[in-house]
Formats: structure tokens, C-alpha cells, sequence
């Protein structure tokens, strides 16, 4: 997607060669105007997919799976990372560790939200490691629920997620893949979107 690759190049900052800084558009300030661009670019990627509910993981995949879901015309659930009273009891777990804490965590979502007739697109920010994607299979598996496509908005292919992802029979298609990040220059996969 040119229009996003732009603006990586624009307002994004590598702020080591693992991580490129986005907050400026995509996850800490929100450029409502591109984040519908991208919400109708993933309808394109998946017009001939049939989803009944799109999946993500608070926080950052809210606001794209919200403003792609209107396109799609179906209800968004986000897997929750903390547990809370106003989650119901009963809930499909996935679990996801995180490489600067170091450590497993669980995301939940209500068993009330997700069934086994539905056919799941999962939406993210960033592949990176490719736990967040791998905890929401494994929710929609415990929810015996099918998995239909997974998009994300910024890939990076030189890290292991997308490898695992792919080892699992998980493609993922991303709006903008970037091939590498070295001495803070951005080099994007030539192929993609
Ligand atoms: P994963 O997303 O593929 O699972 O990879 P990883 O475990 O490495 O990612 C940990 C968190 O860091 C995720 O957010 C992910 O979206 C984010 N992230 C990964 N690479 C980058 C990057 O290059 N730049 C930025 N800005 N973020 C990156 P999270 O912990 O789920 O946080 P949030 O959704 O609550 O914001």
C-alpha cells in the first residue's frame, strides 16, 4: 500500500534495527484519514473471504480492526490482556509471550463473543515475533471456531514471526513489509502491497 509505505518513510523513526516508532500516525496519535485507507485496503485484500468477526488484541489493533470492520460490516472482538470483573467467567485463553518482559502472558476473550460457526480475519499493528497472531489462533482453535485470513498492517519479514506463522499454515498478509532496517534505513519487500 503506497500511501502508508509513504508515510513510513515520512513520520515512522527506527529506533533500532527491531524497532520502527509509528506513534506519530498509527498507534499512540491516530491519522483517522489513513486508518480508513487501510480499513478499505484490507477489505480489498479479503473481499472474497467470508468473515463473520474480526479478531484482535488490545490495544493497538482496536482502532484498525474498528474502522476496517465497517468495510467488512461485521462486529470486532479484542482478546483482553488483563483479567477483569467485567469479563465473563467463562472465556477461550490464549497465551503469548512477550519478549521485552520476558515472560507468558494470557489474552481471553468471552465465550459469549466467538462460536464455533464463526469464520474469524484476524487484524494487527505489527508482525514482528508473531506471538499476538499466535494467541489468537489458538483462541479461535479453542473456540473450534475457523480461521479465514490474518492481515496486519506493517510486517516486518526479517523476524521470526512470519516464518512460524507460515510453519503453521498461517499466511499474513501485511500492507507493508519491510525487508530490513539496518543503520535506521528502511528497505520494504518489493512484492507486497
Ligand atoms: P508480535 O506482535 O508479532 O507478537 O511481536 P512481539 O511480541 O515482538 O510484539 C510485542 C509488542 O510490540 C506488540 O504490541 C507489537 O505490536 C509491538 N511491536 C512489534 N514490533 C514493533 C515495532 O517495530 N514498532 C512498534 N511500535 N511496535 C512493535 P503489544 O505488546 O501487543 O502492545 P499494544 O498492542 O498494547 O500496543
Amino acid at each position: 500500500m503506497q500511501l502508508l509505505k509513504d508515510r513510513i518513510i515520512k513520520d515512522g523513526r527506527v529506533l533500532s534495527e527491531n524497532i520502527l516508532k509509528v506513534d506519530s500516525f498509527l498507534n499512540h496519535q491516530i491519522d483517522v484519514k489513513l486508518l480508513n485507507e487501510i480499513g478499505k485496503e484490507f477489505k480489498k485484500i479479503f473481499n472474497d473471504v467470508e468473515v463473520t468477526k474480526i479478531l484482535t488484541a488490545e490495544v493497538s489493533g482496536i482502532s484498525i480492526a474498528v474502522i476496517a470492520a465497517q468495510y467488512f460490516n461485521v462486529p470486532v472482538v479484542f482478546a483482553k490482556k488483563t483479567e477483569s470483573v467485567n469479563l465473563d467467567k467463562e472465556t477461550y485463553e490464549g497465551n503469548v509471550y512477550s519478549y521485552t518482559k520476558k515472560k507468558q502472558y494470557k489474552i481471553r476473550v468471552s465465550k459469549n463473543y466467538i462460536s464455533k460457526d464463526d469464520k474469524i480475519l484476524i487484524l494487527d499493528d505489527f508482525l514482528a515475533n508473531g506471538e499476538a497472531i499466535k494467541g489468537l489462533n489458538e483462541i479461535i482453535t479453542n473456540a473450534k471456531a475457523t480461521l479465514v485470513g490474518t492481515g496486519v498492517v506493517i510486517e516486518k519479514s526479517y523476524q521470526p514471526g512470519k516464518k512460524i506463522l507460515e510453519d503453521m499454515g498461517i499466511e499474513v498478509k501485511a500492507l507493508a513489509s519491510i525487508k530490513s532496517m539496518t543503520d535506521g534505513n528502511i528497505v520494504f519487500c518489493k512484492t507486497k502491497k
